[in-house]
């Protein structure tokens, strides 16, 4: 995680920095500090907390500048300081870095500094980083972007990282491995960022730059890229597809209620010339050259984490309902280390919104080195998993920037759907009836969606119930299991308050001990597949004098009289209830957030892009 933005050119850099911060504040935000080169001087100035800190704290100073870097943090060595924030200094403060990801080997590298007189500051792994560049730069008395590469060599783990020096006050060196860095490229100017988002409003110019090169940047000569082991490279520039009004809140009091709000189109997006209703079939030209592959497969396995993992779950119920491969659905984190079983013939399928997940990205390299077929369904167009794929299908959702997921989970069921219905026609696993009908069913979705929007008040309403209980439940089955998983993660993720999801039928095996008459229980329960069974498992929780906010299928009267709250939702086929269920969710979630006074899009602790392991 971490934000990192740097500038160069004939502007002011401070604005362009400070601006920049605040658009990746949604990667970390334990700490902020930014550098600019003054006077052959470097300046530093940090703060502890949130961007606004270090703008009130630099209001009144000297911010001028044509060149400068800036960080926003989220802490993995050591706590949230202004100590350990970031731009860092070299020991005899001739250059600075800023940082995104861990060096792994720091505690060598760091007594091995420490022998050779550098003393250390911080307690980051950063720290170490700079000390030994400088340390190569005065020792070989190479430029400093040969000190760079010499160093990146000595490091295991992942960065994105920039280093200026007060000696070369036009110059900006930047590296990446395993943490990403775009380089935007204006008409004299360069800005370099962990993703595009504050490079839009100059250029639309992007380098997004490969696992182990460097960028030696400078003020009016072409951008140059090395890779760590000294080869020179061509730099692929390409045009950025998003536009400014994309990541600007648009009205809304948070990113996330105008992410819930955008869905209707987020999901028309993510379908938009791959599902031809009317004409009767479903393309997905990114995974074209792969069909018959994955028609043969013995077996998809998909990796994912928090949010994308339960996407992928309704995958794996959908994938097997409509086309009859075997599904796995894998935590990234646990597939990389347990030495699974992969085979030549399997497709394994990566779901990552912002295509950085560090564990995600560790699966598919794990993937790719037994053989298997490895596919992404990414929203970050450029991003590292997108990259890493042999092929993939993005969904097209847009920038998500409240970091609780919203629109990028009903994007990638949405592809999943998509995905499933292509596979099911070529292989004729359903009947040519059913697959019509889906596409129409499917097509209805953002109208639909746009309907359970409308009962916004409603929800809030219901939210202010309960917005003071310590516990809930979340319950449902079949592909509602994993909506109950999602609405159980939203409401934790950015209330505090401890949620649960489970399987409706495995509350009796342990959670319905919880249930008293403070407990609100959530059931998911539309009048469809396990209708019936939900109803007893509601009377089982009514019985114990739980509280029921059940959301249902629009006209079940049954469950308007059994339950204490309800919502109603339009009715849809079975597997595609996951798409408009999610939505009250999300809405309940944040309603009880605002009302408890939580910072919404930028939860306590996380981080949009978990780019550590
Ligand atoms: C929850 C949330 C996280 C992410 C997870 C994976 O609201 O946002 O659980 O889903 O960190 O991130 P991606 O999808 O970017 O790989």
């Amino acid at each position: 995680m971490c934000g990192i933005v740097a500038y160069v050119g004939p502007r002011e850099a401070y604005p362009i920095l400070i601006k920049g911060l605040y658009r990746l504040e949604y990667r970390g935000y334990d700490s902020a500090g930014i550098c600019l080169v003054r006077k052959n001087d470097l300046k530093i100035y940090k703060c502890k907390g949130k961007v606004s800190e270090l703008e009130t704290h630099l209001s009144g100073k000297d911010v001028s500048g044509t060149i400068g870097m800036a960080h926003t943090r989220w802490a993995t060595h050591g706590e949230p300081s202004v100590i350990n924030a970031h731009p860092h200094s070299s020991q005899n403060k001739s250059l600075s870095i800023i940082h995104n990801g861990i060096i792994e080997n720091y505690a060598v590298l760091r007594s091995e500094l420490k022998n050779r007189g550098y003393h250390f500051t911080s307690e980051t792994d950063t720290e170490v980083l700079i000390h030994l560049i400088e340390d190569i730069q005065t020792n070989e008395k190479v430029p400093v972007e040969e000190a760079v590469r010499i160093a990146l060599n000595q490091v295991i783990g992942a960065y994105a990282i920039v280093v200026l020096s007060k000696g070369c006050p036009d110059k900006i060196i930047a590296a990446r491995k395993g943490s990403p860095l775009v380089v935007g490229i204006g008409k004299d100017e360069f800005f370099v960022a962990s993703d595009a988002t504050p490079i839009i409003e100059y250029t639309d110019n992007v380098v997004f730059m490969n696992d182990e090169e460097i960028a030696i940047i400078e003020r009016d000569k072409p951008l140059k890229i090395k890779t760590i082991t000294n080869q020179d490279k061509t730099p692929y520039v390409q045009k950025l597809e998003i536009n400014l009004g994309e990541i600007e809140k648009g009205g809304f009091d948070h990113f996330m209620l105008k992410e819930i709000f955008e869905q209707p189109r987020s999901i028309r997006d993510s379908m938009r010339g791959r599902l031809h209703a009317d004409l009767g079939f479903v393309t997905l030209g990114g995974i074209h050259d792969y069909e018959q592959k994955i028609l043969n497969a013995d077996r998809i396995i998909m990796t994912a984490c928090g949010t994308s993992w339960h996407a992928a779950l309704v995958g794996e119920y959908l994938i097997e309902d409509l086309v009859r491969i075997p599904v796995e659905v894998e935590y990234s984190s646990e597939f990389r280390y347990r030495n699974p079983v992969i085979h030549e013939n399997d497709i394994v399928i990566a779901i990552s919104q912002s295509g950085e997940t560090a564990d995600t990205l560790a699966a598919i390299e794990l993937a790719k080195s037994k053989g298997a077929t490895v596919l992404g369904i990414c929203n970050v167009v450029g991003s590292s998993i997108a990259r890493a794929t042999h092929a993939g299908v993005y969904t097209h959702a847009g920038p998500e920037i409240g970091v609780a997921s919203t629109k990028a989970f009903t994007a990638q069921v949405s592809v999943l759907v998509l995905f499933g219905l292509l596979l099911a026609q070529k292989k004729g696993t359903i009947p040519q009836s059913q697959f019509y009908r889906l596409l129409h069913e499917l097509n209805a979705i953002p109208s639909k969606v746009e309907t359970i929007l409308k009962l916004n008040d409603q929800i809030r309403n219901i939210a202010r119930i309960y917005k003071d209980v310590k516990n809930s439940l979340y319950l449902g089955r079949g592909y509602n299991f994993p909506v109950a998983l999602e609405g159980a993660l939203k409401l934790k993720e950015i209330s505090y308050i401890h949620a649960e999801g489970y399987p409706a039928a495995e509350m009796k095996h342990g959670p319905i001990a919880l249930i008293d008459e403070s407990m609100p229980v959530f059931f998911i329960a539309p009048k469809r597949g396990t209708y019936e069974k939900m109803i007893t498992n509601i009377e089982e929780v009514k019985a114990r004098k739980g509280k029921i906010i059940a959301i249902i299928t629009r006209g079940d009267e049954t469950l308007k009289k059994m339950a204490d709250h309800y919502i109603e939702i339009p009715d849809t086929d079975e597997m595609l209830v996951p798409l408009l269920a999610t939505i009250p969710l999300q809405l309940i979630s944040y309603h009880i957030a605002v009302m408890r006074n939580c910072n919404v899009d930028q939860p306590r602790n996380l981080a949009k892009s978990v780019t550590v392991e």
